[in-house]
């Protein structure tokens, strides 16, 4: 009689700090990425847009008035979008107090700051955020990768993954920076032409965990991609998708989903 087949293993998710680790810290800010960090996060996530002059810089939303002190700094200016701003007067931005004084007078950082706060065990995705709002952000992500040594060795340890929701862009990047791991970003699961066409440029699909069903999930790996959710936050999102059987959790607590996971 054979012997019955051991129970198929379970492997652990990989855990990305959305924002950092926007539930603890300001979004997109040092301390957030250092949280990730502390948390034992596989990826911290930030969100790249390209500063008036050219510079590229970590941040969210379209406009600063939500996350920053703007109505004090620039009156009249906070439904600008934020990438009218230069990086000088970006500096000038209070990025910490909307999430709480403890953090006032945290900064805006700059891409690289993400890889100063990395390692080989807590990596970055980079998502590029509204490229159309930034003309030119996939070469200068591409070039800040390719020549600085913080971003080198990060690269070497396979602890870089660069993210986006618009297509042509992420075919823009494939073709600047081909060895980058790249994921699309989408709300839902498209169907599977579109899967297909998509995995002739990225590596794998990030989506909305709410809609997500198993044949969302099969769909993806016929068509030879690995699967990420966004943005799983509470015990019962993490068992959902857990079940679901993906390969990457974003959540805006990476301490507690951490140790959620561990109780696998
Ligand atoms: O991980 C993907 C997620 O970051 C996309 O949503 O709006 O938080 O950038 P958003
Ligand atoms: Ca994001």
């Amino acid at each position: 009689v054979p012997a019955a087949a051991a129970p198929a293993e379970t492997e652990r998710p990989l855990l990305i700090g959305h924002r950092g680790a926007a539930g603890t810290a300001p979004e997109n800010t040092v301390p957030a990425f250092r949280d990730a960090r502390a948390a034992g996060a596989d990826y911290l996530e930030v969100d790249v847009q390209l500063s008036a002059d050219g510079v590229p810089f970590l941040f969210h939303d379209d406009t600063p008035a939500r996350t920053t002190d703007v109505e004090e700094v620039f009156p009249g200016r906070e439904d600008d979008p934020v990438t009218s701003f230069t990086w000088a007067e970006l500096q000038r931005l209070d990025a910490g107090s909307a999430f709480g004084e403890r953090w006032a007078g945290e900064r805006i950082p700059h891409l690289d700051d993400a890889a100063e706060v990395a390692t080989v065990n807590t990596g970055v995705y980079i998502e590029i955020k509204s490229p159309r709002n930034s003309p030119g952000i996939e070469q200068v992500v591409a070039g800040a990768l390719a020549e600085d040594p913080r971003w080198a060795r990060l690269l070497e340890a396979g602890k870089v993954t660069v993210i986006g929701f618009d297509e042509a862009s992420n075919r823009t990047f494939a073709g600047l920076a081909p060895d980058v791991p790249l994921q699309q970003l989408s709300g839902t699961v498209p169907d599977a032409a579109t899967l297909a066409r998509w995995s002739q440029v990225v590596d794998s699909v990030g989506t909305n965990y709410r809609a997500l069903d198993a044949a969302d999930v099969d769909r993806t790996r016929a068509a030879g991609l690995d699967l990420g959710v966004y943005t799983v936050n509470s015990p019962e999102a993490v068992r959902h998708v857990l079940d679901l059987g993906v390969d990457m959790v974003t959540g805006d607590f990476p301490v507690q989903t951490d140790r959620l996971l561990d109780g696998l």
